[in-house]
This record gives structure tokens, sequence and C-alpha cells, in this order.
């Protein structure tokens, strides 16, 4: 079954994802496409309705994103936000103008008559970030809101269907944002909003089958959600067909190991393959002390030792990833710089022989995994768990890394999780966890003189990882952490809390 789906065109704009999200958790299927997708790609989807987002640029900047117009042809509502309503201003005869000061904020907005708007306040809040403006409609287009510093605030043709607003709808700062778009959906998309989670298992798992027959199957299980998921989901789609295996390269959190063997091992009875790589890692790590050169080695010896892995088991037929949306839209639209090379599973299928990959995520956002990841069973802490990096440790071990050294990052890691849980934060704090710096400083212990590492505790409230503020954790939970990792972890005689935003920082040190 297909179903209804809404296409959303990505102008660049940093909220896009949200609303392809937003949409969604209104039962109505949705996908982003970029910017230089044209009329007849939008048209494959059979969309009830098409969003263009905001974006950074200005519409009269000679690389700017623009729409195919043939888009305009499809029949289609179409929903321009930002500068998607730019867009359409400028490309359907009506006038944008580059603006002396910015809007930017909550403000004040006075909506008119316009089903966008139905059943909303006249008077209202919006959420604004714009410097460009419409300054003149097109042909045949009204005005439906106005703010005290932006006269065309909203616009409209209903007879083409095309909807226009300047604020962000998809923000929780625009008050009645999410009836926005649920009047776009419903009232002008007629959107029927069949879209759930259950469906999808059982989709899901009928197209698995379909695909797969007999055939055998292989995953590369890291312990992270969504591997695990995807894990879960083949497996009751094929049971034992399926075989996973789980490198385990010395640089997990305390107990992990352990964990994911007895969840997907011993309870749920998968074909789980451990295979202890530690040495191997940690040989290769040896005195290497460059973050990027780190997350290098351990990406190559991780493909190494899984296709080593891959070959005892007999033939493959399809290899699972547990891609999800975020890494399509990242690889296939952004065009943004490398900061860190990420190490995920991208490299497996070069040695593995394999027909076809399985990417049964693919269409999904974290939380949509996670929502998944309960509808077939799964725990909620397994469910739940924060993200953890690939390289593991080894990002978060300052310098290079030695077998003392993760032990220590290990139990101080371990000490913040046990507090943070026992003080009922977990669910507040996106990520926390430990890291060793390659600083030693002097203490005192009983009397003697002490000159020992410094542990940073990082604690970071995110949606998806893009950007992160510091956690306020309360000062005696850090009082009681840090008194705990200096007296019970050996060879730590100061803890700091790291205070810095992403952007500047990254939330892993390395
Ligand atoms: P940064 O440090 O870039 O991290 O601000 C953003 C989020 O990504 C996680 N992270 C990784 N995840 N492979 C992963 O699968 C990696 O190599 C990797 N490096 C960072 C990090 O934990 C945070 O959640």
């Amino acid at each position: 079954m297909t179903h209804q789906t809404i296409v959303v065109v990505d102008f660049g704009g940093q909220y896009n994802q949200l609303i392809v999200r937003r949409v969604r958790n209104q039962n109505v299927y949705a996908v982003l496409v970029s910017a230089d997708a044209t009329a007849a790609q939008i048209a494959a989807y059979h969309p009830i309705g098409i969003i263009f987002t905001g974006g950074p640029q200005s519409v009269f900047g000679a690389d700017s994103p623009k729409a195919d117009p043939g888009i305009f042809e499809l029949g289609v509502p179409i929903l321009g936000i930002c500068y998607g309503m730019q867009l359409i201003a400028h490309m359907s005869g009506g006038t944008v103008q580059h603006a002396a000061v910015g809007e930017y904020g909550r403000k004040e907005i006075e909506y008119g008559d316009s089903p966008l708007f139905a059943g909303l306040a006249a008077q209202n809040l919006c959420w604004m970030s714009h410097t460009d403006c419409v300054t003149a409609l097109p042909e045949g287009f009204v005005r439906t809101a106005q703010t005290a510093t932006c006269a065309i605030a909203a616009y409209e043709n209903r007879q083409r269907n095309v909807y226009a607003v300047q604020f962000h709808p998809e923000v929780a700062h625009t008050r009645d944002g999410n009836k926005i778009l649920g009047n776009f959906l419903y009232a002008i998309c007629h959107a029927d909003g069949d879209w759930q989670m259950s469906d999808f298992v059982g989709e899901q798992v009928a197209a698995i089958r379909a695909k797969v027959g007999d055939g055998k199957v292989l995953c590369a299980m890291s312990g992270g959600v969504d591997s695990a998921v995807a894990a879960t989901l083949v497996h009751r789609a094929v049971g034992d067909n399926l075989t996973c295996i789980f490198v385990d390269h010395g640089l997990l959190r305390k107990n992990e190991a352990d964990e994911v063997m007895r969840v997907f091992r011993d309870e749920r009875g998968m074909n789980l393959v451990k295979v202890d790589a530690s040495k191997r890692f940690l040989d290769d790590l040896r005195g290497v002390k460059e973050p990027e050169r780190k997350r290098k080695i351990i990406g190559k010896d991780f493909i190494e030792v899984f296709g080593e892995e891959a070959k005892k088991s007999c033939k493959v037929d399809f290899l699972v990833q547990g891609t999800i949306y975020p890494d399509v839209i990242e690889s296939g639209l952004g065009k943004s710089a490398t900061i860190k090379s990420h190490h995920n599973v991208g490299g497996l299928p070069s040695v593995v022989d394999f027909k076809e990959i399985i990417e049964p995520l693919r269409s999904l956002f974290k939380d949509e995994v996670r929502a998944l990841g309960l509808a077939l069973g799964l725990p909620a802490y397994i469910v739940n768990r924060q993200p953890f990096p690939g390289p593991g440790l080894a990002v978060r071990i300052i310098g290079n890394i030695t077998r003392a050294k993760i032990k220590i990052v290990q139990e101080a890691d371990a000490i913040l999780r046990e507090e943070i849980a026992k003080a009922g934060l977990a669910d507040d704090i996106w990520q926390y966890f430990a890291v060793l710096t390659d600083m030693r400083s002097v203490g005192v212990m009983g009397d003697e003189r002490t000159y020992d590492y410094t542990v940073a505790l990082r604690a970071v409230t995110s949606v998806d990882g893009m950007t992160s503020d510091w956690a306020r954790i309360p000062y005696d939970v850090l009082a009681t952490i840090s008194t705990r990792i200096v007296n019970e972890v050996k060879k730590v005689n100061r803890v700091v809390y790291d205070i810095t935003a992403k952007p500047p920082a990254t939330i892993e040190w390395e």
C-alpha cells in the first residue's frame, strides 16, 4: 500500500527536516526532495501537496536555488514558507526586496480570511526569521496576514491553490503553527491521515519477506538504536535466515557488549555473532593522537573485521543497513563541509559479496525509529539509548589510547550515567558522557601530592545533534558525580563540566 505523500522541496533552510516531521506527526507521510528536483520527479511521488521550505539565500542571487516552473502546473496545492514564499512571488511576477533591517524572533501577527488560518485567533504570534520581503503581490494573489514590520506576511491564490507564509509554522514558537500545517494538509490537500507506525511494521515485514524469500541476510549490529531496530525488523520478517555480526572494538561503554548479547541473542534468539577484535583495534591505534586518523583507522579496521567474519558465514544474498532518513538527506542533499568523518557502515558493501542492500529505516527519523523499536517490542532502555559514536570511546579519549585510559573513561562514564538516572534527568538530556582529557594537574589526596588526569563531563540538550546546548544539570548532582569520580576512579584528581554550545564546539570532543 502506498501512502498519500506530501513532497517538501528543500531550499536549504535549517528547519526543513522539522517540516517533514511535523507533517508526519499529523499522520501524513512526507518526503524531502532537493531544490533541483524536476516537476516530473516530484510528480512521480503522486503528491497530494507540495511545500517549499525556507532557505538562507536571496531569490535574486545568481546561485540561489530555483524551482522547476513545471511544479506549478502539476495541479497540486503548494505552500511556500519564508524563502519558499519569496520564490513563489519572484517566479510569478511579484516583487521581492531586500529590507534594511531583518525581522527575527517571535512577532505579533494579524491573520485574515484564509483556509490556512481557519479556526485561529486573528491576533496571534508567529516566528519570523528573514531579511528579504515580498513587497508587491503577483497578479491574482491576495494578502492574508500582516505584522507591524512585514506588510505581506502571507498571501494566497485560491483558484490556483497556492498559499504562502513569511513566518515559520513548523517551529514551536509560532503559536498555532501545527494548526496551520494541519489546515494545509486536511482542508486544502484533503489528506486521509493514514500514516502510522504500526502499519509500517506490517508493510515492511511483508515487503522484506517478499524480497528475501529464502535468501540469507547479514547485518552489522553496533548496539546503537538504528542497527538494532533494523535487525529486529528484518528478524521478524526472515527469522533464522538473518545473521548479525557485532564487532567489539574494545571502545564500548562499560558492560555494553554484554548487554547487546543478552538482549538480542539470549532474549530474542537472534543469530548474533560477537567478534572480539579489541586487540587489533588497539594495536592499530597505538600512539595515534590525531582525531581524524583515529576515526579513519577505526572505520577501516571495522570494515575489514566485518568482511573477514562475513566470509565465514556461507553465502550472503542481502545486507541490512540501519540507514535512517537524516543520513540519506545529509549524504544526498547537503553540501556542507566535513567537520568529522563519521564512522558508519557505509563501507561494508565493498567487503561482502551480496545481491542487494536492505535499508528498512531509510524513510524514518530518529524519533520514528524509536517508536518502531517499541512497536517491535524492544525494551525502552535499548530504544531510548543515547546516541553513541561509531568510533566509541576513542573520540572521548584525547591523545593516544591505552587500555588503562579506556578503563578510566568507562568507569567515569558509568558513574555519570548512574547519577543522571538517579536524579531522574535521563529523559531531559539528549546525550551525556565522560571525556578523558589528556591533561594532568596537581592535586592533594590524603596528605599526598597527586599528578593525575582531568575528566570532563559533557551533557547536552539537542533535537537532532546538529546543534546543541549544554544541559543545566543541578549543582548538587554535578557535585555528587564529581566526588564519586575522584574517589572511585583511579588516576583522576579533577573533574570539569563542559559549558559550550554547538556550534562553536561539537558534541564529541574529537
Ligand atoms: P558531533 O561531535 O559531530 O556529534 O557534534 C553529533 C552527534 O553525532 C554523534 N557522532 C557519531 N555518530 N558515528 C556516529 O554514528 C560517528 O563517527 C560519530 N561521531 C559523532 C555524536 O555522538 C553526536 O550525537
